[in-house]
């Protein structure tokens, strides 16, 4: 085997098939220099699950960077106290028994919305006709946007996600749709202050840190964008990349669909094995050691979550997707991670103060979702010759399409 380069991490073979390459530089070279992102790679579960531990040296600013200009300041680029109050104000809402009483049913009934148009036999295109308008769907409801806003929402989220490349027109264009957006929600917003109600934009504008801080309303616009940019696409493309899984393993499939009680497990050994996100970056506020080889202060440090979760140290036979894997956390995940026991928890949704805050909302989407079709279509197949292709796009894992065919039938038994 060669030894792997800069030039591998930016190969199409690699972008086809990112586990062989990761598996060497976890044996080989824990820590890779990418000359041509200028990142320090690190590959191993326990090396990216410290770095995530330690805010005080691995700052989020490099979100700076990307988010600042378009949609503003937000939590996900902060550090230490500027994060953990912004962070406190908007979590009561946005995870546990809330999220389960006020949302859960209303997540069931846009589920529902989505797949009740759909054919009862034929070609159905689940990303465009369900993934991707589902968790926009669910967050315009959950803020309580009237139906009205679907399409408008779908564009602001396109235009800002194109704006985070930070090239010129686009970047400008994302800048004044998140701008227009937040003089619409500003309406919205002095309704809730005066008469508040059970959603999201009522609980985010009156909510309070511990110490009585409120969000500006210039901040509840801006944290909203990025609901709609962190929560939109990761969550598409963790429903449909969860869908692709199921349709290629299945005797899970087989499994899940006798038993539903069994997609939270499936779901998490999903997340461990596949998931959607592949990087996080952080830099360095102090120089640090990894692997005798000194990093500066200044540098960025690159954490590979997917190579994490496929680390053979930790999850035995990794790329085997095992429904009642001993070696993983397989109900809801924890904010502090690790291992513990011999029982270790995947990183798909980070770890730590940065922990992903829509990570409830996601797994309750996509039971959910994936119980209904399952439910409405006894056999799913893909078409013949057109079987989609899993690719790393950068900083996602995601399918090029999801068509499939479908049928209210069961499938002829062999
Ligand atoms: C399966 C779907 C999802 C995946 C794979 C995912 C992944 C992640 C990851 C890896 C992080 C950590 C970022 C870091 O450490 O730098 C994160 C943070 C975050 N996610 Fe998610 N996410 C998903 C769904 C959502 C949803 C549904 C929402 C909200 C509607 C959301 C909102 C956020 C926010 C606001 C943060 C920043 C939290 C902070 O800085 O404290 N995500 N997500």
């Amino acid at each position: 085997m060669s030894t792997v380069t800069s030039e591998t991490l930016h190969s199409q073979a690699y972008f086809d098939d990112p586990f062989g390459v990761w598996e060497q530089l976890r044996h080989e070279q824990p820590l890779f220099y990418d000359s041509i992102d200028d990142r320090w790679l690190l590959t191993r579960y326990d090396d990216v699950t410290a770095v995530f531990r330690d805010h005080a040296v691995y700052s989020a600013k490099p979100y700076e960077r990307i988010f600042t200009d378009v949609i503003g300041p937000t939590m996900v680029q902060m550090d230490g106290k500027d994060h953990d109050v912004r962070r406190s104000i908007v979590a009561p809402v946005m995870v546990g028994r809330t999220l389960e009483q006020n949302y859960q049913p209303l997540i069931d009934t846009v589920v529902a919305g989505l797949l009740r148009p759909l054919p009862a036999t034929g070609e159905v295109d689940l990303i465009g006709s369900v993934t991707s308008p589902l968790p926009l769907k669910v967050v315009a409801t959950m803020l309580g946007m009237p139906e009205s806003y679907d399409a408008y929402l779908h564009e602001v989220a396109a235009e800002v996600i194109a704006a985070l490349a930070g090239v010129e027109p686009a970047k400008s264009a994302g800048r004044d749709k998140h701008t227009e957006f937040a003089q619409q929600i500003d309406a919205l917003i002095t309704d809730r202050l005066a008469t508040p109600t059970s959603d999201l934009i009522s609980g985010i504008a009156h909510g309070r840190s511990e110490s009585g801080e409120q969000l500006s309303r210039d901040e509840i616009a801006s944290f909203i964008s990025l609901l709609l940019v962190a929560g939109g696409e990761t969550s598409d493309r963790a429903l449909a990349n969860f869908w692709y899984v199921l349709m290629t393993e299945p005797e899970v499939m087989a499994a899940v669909r006798a038993d539903h009680s069994l997609l939270g497990a499936a779901f998490s050994e999903f997340m461990r094995r596949d998931g959607v996100v592949v990087y996080e970056d952080r830099e360095l506020t102090a120089e640090v050691q990894w692997h005798g080889q000194v990093i500066p202060a200044g540098a960025i440090v690159r954490v590979a979550l997917m190579s994490a979760n496929n680390d053979e140290t930790v999850f035995a036979n990794p790329r085997t997707f095992d429904l009642g894997r001993a070696d993983l956390n397989l109900g809801p995940e924890k904010r502090a991670g690790g291992i513990r026991d011999g029982v270790a928890n995947h990183v798909g949704f980070g770890l730590g103060k940065h922990f992903c805050i829509g990570y409830h909302l996601a797994r309750a989407e996509v039971i959910s979702a994936t119980a209904a079709l399952l439910d409405r279509y006894p056999a799913l197949a893909f078409l013949p010759g057109q079987q989609p292709r899993m690719q790393v796009d950068w900083f996602h894992r995601h399918l090029d399409h999801l068509r499939v065919a479908v049928s209210s039938s069961p499938a002829p038994s062999r």
